[in-house]
This record gives C-alpha cells, sequence and structure tokens, in this order.
C-alpha cells in the first residue's frame, strides 16, 4: 500500500498567513502541518510516501522533509501541481508512482488525534474499491457530507447549503488504482477545481465504497478558526502523553523503592 499527502493550493482561506508560503508549512503547535499526515500514514504502517505540493514554497518541502529520515523512512517522493487544479487533479500527479498498488490518501491540512492503521488493515482485507472516514461534526456544511443508510453511502454532497447529515467526509481516502481512470473523466466544479466528492461518488455508484467512522478527534486547519482548534487540540494530546509519562515514570520509581 502507498501514502499520498496532497499538500498544495493557496490556502486561500488562510491570508494573509499564506500570502508568502505554503499553507502546509505553517505551525500547528510546535510542529509545521505537514509533520502530522506524514506521521499519520507512518503510524499506519506505509513507509512508500509521495508528496504532491504546489502554490508558495513549494521548494521548502525538499529542505524540511528531505529524505524522511526524521519520520524513519528512507525514501520520499515528491511531485509537483501546476496551477489550481484541485484535490483529485492533485491527486492524478501521483499515478506513475502509485503503479497498480492500493492507495491510502491523506490531505495536507487534516489532523487527526489516534492512529488509522485499523482502519488501513481493513481496506487491505476489502482489496479494492474505496474507503472514506466520516466524523460526527457540528457543521458538516463546511465538508464532503455522507447520506447514509446502514452501512452503506447513499451520495456525498460537497458543502452543501443544508447538511443531510451530521458528518463530516475526513480527509483520508483509501483507493483502488482505478482512481486514475475516475480522474480523468471528470469535469471541474463550479469552483473550478477536481472535486475529490466526485471521485468518492463514482465509487459510490459502482457500490465499491465502504466507510467508517473515525474514533478520537479530527479536525482540518484549512481556515484562521481550524487552524487554532488543530493547535489547541495537538497542545491537549501532548500535554496528556506528558501527564501518562510521568505516572508512568513515577510508577515505576515507586516499585524500584519499593523492591
Ligand atoms: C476538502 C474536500 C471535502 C472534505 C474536506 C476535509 O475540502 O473537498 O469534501 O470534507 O477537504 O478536510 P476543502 O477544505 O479542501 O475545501
Amino acid at each position: 500500500m502507498k501514502g499520498i499527502i496532497l499538500a498544495g493550493g493557496l490556502g486561500i482561506r488562510l491570508r494573509p498567513l499564506t500570502k508568502v508560503t505554503n499553507k502546509h508549512l505553517l505551525p500547528v503547535f510546535d510542529k509545521p502541518m505537514i509533520f502530522y499526515p506524514l506521521e499519520t500514514l507512518v503510524d499506519a504502517g506505509i513507509a512508500d510516501i509521495m508528496v504532491v505540493t504546489g502554490g508558495n514554497s513549494a521548494g521548502d518541502f525538499l529542505r524540511l522533509l528531505g529524505n524522511g529520515r526524521e519520520f524513519g523512512l528512507r525514501h520520499l517522493h515528491y511531485a509537483y501541481q501546476e496551477g489550481e487544479g484541485g484535490i483529485a487533479e492533485a491527486l492524478s500527479l501521483a499515478q506513475f508512482f502509485a503503479d497498480d498498488d492500493l492507495l491510502c490518501v491523506v490531505l495536507g491540512d487534516n489532523i487527526i488525534e489516534n492512529s488509522i492503521r485499523p482502519y488501513v488493515e481493513k481496506f487491505k482485507k476489502q482489496g479494492g474499491g474505496a474507503k472514506i472516514l466520516l466524523k460526527e461534526v457540528p457543521d458538516p456544511q463546511r465538508f464532503g457530507v455522507p447520506v447514509l443508510e446502514g452501512d452503506k453511502v447513499l451520495k456525498i454532497y460537497e458543502k452543501p447549503r443544508v447538511a443531510p447529515s451530521k458528518y463530516a467526509v475526513t480527509g483520508v481516502y483509501m483507493f483502488d488504482h482505478r482512481v486514475f481512470d475516475i480522474i480523468r473523466t471528470l469535469e471541474p466544479s463550479d469552483r473550478n477545481e477536481l472535486e475529490i466528492t466526485d471521485v468518492n461518488n463514482r465509487y459510490i455508484e459502482w457500490g465499491e465504497m465502504s466507510y467508517d467512522i473515525l474514533e478520537g478527534w479530527w479536525t482540518d486547519a484549512g481556515t484562521i478558526e481550524s487552524l487554532l482548534r488543530a493547535s489547541n487540540l495537538v497542545a491537549q494530546r501532548q500535554k496528556k502523553k506528558r501527564q501518562t509519562a510521568n505516572q508512568e515514570h513515577e510508577q515505576t520509581a515507586k516499585e524500584v523503592a519499593e523492591s
């Protein structure tokens, strides 16, 4: 299985923060945003990863991430998106890297509390088609919103005025290699982009889309409000980790003292 991080775009909703730099290089608490999706893939056991970038400061990703050694990787692949063709167009640039393998695609501004490994394992067992991860949110109309019936997704609406459910389609997508055939047939949307939601709807029409509800918190970081929220959530997670480590340390010290 291969991993793809989509980290292009102009980050218009984050202006002026993104006037001269790339959204995915901005800090989320104590790390650049791009570190989080990379960690998400590595934690899921995926070591063959491509970063698709573009827009401002695209060359800085190479300096920041290098060959991925900091993440325990031996190699990182890069592709460059010219212009602003949308998420599905960015994904199409990974075709030669992807070959016939299954793919886990993560949007570069999606930050997730827990490991996605269990969902990745389930998709491997599924063996083909597609899988999306959903999360209940207070403002679904900001995202792709699914219509659900039992364990089936009937359709996804991209940023609908009235949300048909309380779930957001998160920016973690699993596809088989036919995703590239689908992208070739897409027409640009009203915002003049090739939409990932249109890709997902094609798999739904084929009856080959599964979904899971993501455990733990999830946020995007593509607006000023969600960027702040992402930093706060990561800060809380670090604090919790430190507290657990301290408790474990104290417990061990106590056991040693008593022995
Ligand atoms: C994109 C997708 C949307 C998805 C969201 C998750 O939206 O188009 O379906 O719910 O990512 O972060 P964007 O924020 O790029 O407009």
